[in-house]
């Protein structure tokens, strides 16, 4: 069944079911981790042995383009069952790590280092790439968070996105924007500059302070939407007293960051407001889920100057669940959202793809089923028992692509899987 027509039905939260399913392409092993699944749905392991498969694409003949970090693009030819009949390396590039975009048209392939987007000439009907890499973005930095998410609005085809993460946890520079980090930035491919645009200089913003915004997604208006990956290891000192408040705080995010067609320079927060995921966690102050604190409230700067200064978060995500993709059915009723798993928390968050059940609103915008204060998200594909989870013990999916039939394409980049979600 496609996954749309699941997810008109789907929109209160449904039981679970838990087991191991065991269900590969033929001659592909079994997953290498168990896992459970909302009834509605089951998964098939489609590929294993991959090189930290990251980034997916789809071609509209059907091919799969996935970016081996370390490796490079690979491209893999499906039947009708979903399953891969054949596979080869399309471009062998060793320090791709991530992003992969189709353009609108698919007459070019666009994929990021963690400093450069390149693009080449693609044909979508042959699956040929040209001998032609084009730099297109330049000057990215090359430490702290390096992965370059990129996406291109359908019916601005000039138009790409690049995400640029924060220099690791705390980036005190990017709280301006001119640091250009912490950042989702756009750049009008219509004017590209002979050996292409600096990223500091050059774009313009479609949001700042995002801490590491890694997966990034359209809506049916065109709008953007932007998961969250917020900082580790917090501390929050009131009047000089320090309190270890990490396990549940801060909240990881889905943020709108709207229309990229023109500048949005509205601060989401970081590295100075961020997003309650635990209340009770935090003693010196009542908070609700996705109020804003900061780490340290002083007289000049407190909880209360984030409601003035910076954009909150739509939805929480669980603290430390690393949110890497995001994509809409095709009927904008669910966004599903990969949870690549904690490693600063225990027990471990995250090792699943879950869904955020999404409406339409009366002004024809789009927007969770949930309130900000709630959990606004279901399991979709999810752990047996995550409090074992580690990145040798359970999948962890990373990116996503449907198909025309509604599957749901998954990487697991350190368990070198590719699998698929369909309705079952
Ligand atoms: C599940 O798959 C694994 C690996 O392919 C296999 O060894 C095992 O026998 C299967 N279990 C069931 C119940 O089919
Ligand atoms: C919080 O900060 C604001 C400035 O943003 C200030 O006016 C207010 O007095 C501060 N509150 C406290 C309790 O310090
Ligand atoms: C108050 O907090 C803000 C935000 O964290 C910080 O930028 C500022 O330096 C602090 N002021 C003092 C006097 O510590």
């Amino acid at each position: 069944m496609h996954l749309a027509i699941i997810s008109t039905i789907a929109s209160a939260l449904v039981p679970l079911v838990y087991g191991q399913q065991n269900s590969s392409c033929p001659g592909v092993p079994g997953f290498r981790y168990g896992f459970a699944i909302d009834p509605q749905f089951r998964a098939v392991k489609v590929a294993g042995g991959l090189t930290r498969p990251r980034g997916i694409a789809r071609d509209r003949s059907g091919r799969l383009l996935i970016v081996e970090s370390g490796k490079g693009i690979t491209q893999h030819a499906v039947g009708t069952d979903g399953c891969i009949t054949g596979s080869v390396v399309l471009l062998g590039l060793a320090s791709l790590n991530h992003g992969i975009y189709l353009s609108p048209d698919e007459s070019k392939l666009y994929a990021s280092t963690g400093t450069e987007v390149y693009s080449w000439s693609y044909d979508s009907t042959t699956g040929a790439v040209g001998n032609d890499q084009t730099t297109l973005v330049k000057g990215m930095r090359n430490s702290g968070h390096t992965t370059r998410t990129l996406a291109i609005p359908p019916s601005h085809p000039n138009l790409l996105v690049v995400s640029h993460g924060s220099d690791g946890n705390m980036d005190y520079p990017t709280v301006s924007p001119s640091a250009a980090r912490a950042i989702v930035k756009v750049f009008d491919l219509n004017s590209t500059p002979a050996g292409g645009f600096d990223y500091v200089t050059q774009g313009w913003n479609a949001g700042y302070g995002l801490r590491n915004e890694v997966g990034l997604a359209f809506d049916a208006n065109e709008m953007l939407w932007g998961v969250e990956n917020s900082g580790d290891d917090f501390v929050r000192t009131v009047d000089g007293v320090s309190t270890d408040i990490h396990t549940d705080n801060p909240a990881d995010e889905l943020n709108y960051l709207g229309d990229v067609s023109k500048p949005n320079d509205q601060w989401y927060g970081y590295p100075t407001c961020y997003t309650v995921g635990g209340p009770s966690e935090i003693k010196d102050a009542t908070f609700a889920l996705g109020d804003q604190f900061v780490l340290a409230p002083n007289t000049t700067f407190n909880d209360t100057t984030c409601i003035q200064a910076s954009v909150p978060p739509r939805l929480t995500l669980p603290a430390h669940s690393a949110p890497l993709d995001a994509k809409f059915d095709s009927v904008f009723q669910n966004l599903f959202v990969t949870l690549h798993g904690s490693w600063n928390r225990q027990p471990p968050s995250g090792y699943r793809v879950v869904r955020v059940p999404f409406t339409k609103a009366n002004d024809g915008s789009f927007t969770p089923v949930a309130a900000s204060n709630q959990v606004g998200f279901t399991d979709v594909f999810y752990p047996l028992d995550t409090t074992q989870c580690s990145a040798q013990t359970c999948t962890r999916p990373v990116a996503m692509v449907f198909d025309a039939a509604g599957r749901l394409y998954v990487t697991s980049d350190t368990s070198g899987e590719l699998f698929l979600i369909e309705g079952a």
